[in-house]
């Protein structure tokens, strides 16, 4: 059990993610998962930022978020599956209440993010939305809105 924490904690430094959402996370549970959605956060912070020119396309980095994004979509499953519970979190019951179709839409974020061209700039701007809609898909579901 360690070493899976030990393997999202890396996962989500590689995808060079700040750590300041987690904080005062006491479940280590909940803060591994906390974690590898920030690491979804970043991969996607790069091909959004690419897709709005703020930053260069590179088809090299692209490619490493698209990877980061279909290995952390397989690794939501395992990461959610425990019903653990923080002050912090942000997930909702219902997860667990319906945890096929929260699968499903893990699954969903993988599929969109295998989807994505990234040799190129306009195939990585048109897969964007898809991405989104999954993220906004599940959140939507089965988090908690600030
Ligand atoms: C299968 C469901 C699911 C999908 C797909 C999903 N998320 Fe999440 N995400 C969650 C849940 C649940 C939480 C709340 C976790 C908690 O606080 O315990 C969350 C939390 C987050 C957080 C806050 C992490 C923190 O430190 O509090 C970010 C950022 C995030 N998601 C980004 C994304 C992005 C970007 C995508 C799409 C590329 C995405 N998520 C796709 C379920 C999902």
């Amino acid at each position: 059990m360690k070493r899976f924490f030990v393997t999202l904690a890396l996962s989500a430094t590689i995808a060079g993610t700040g750590f300041a959402m987690t904080e005062g996370v006491e479940n280590e549970a909940v803060k591994a998962r906390m974690m590898l959605m920030d690491g979804v956060k970043a991969a996607t912070g790069t091909l959004g930022a690419m897709g709005k020119g703020e930053m260069a396309f590179d088809a090299d980095k692209a490619g490493e978020a698209r990877q980061a994004l279909i290995d952390h979509a397989a690794k939501i499953p395992a990461a959610f599956e425990a019903q653990e519970m923080d002050p912090k979190s942000t997930a909702l019951p219902a997860i667990w209440e319906n945890w096929a179709d929260f699968e499903m839409k893990a699954q969903a974020m993988g599929a969109a993010a295998e989807e994505l061209d990234t040799s190129d700039l306009g195939w990585v701007q048109a897969g964007m939305g898809d991405l989104g809609g999954t993220c906004a898909a599940c959140h939507k579901a089965y988090r908690i809105k600030k």
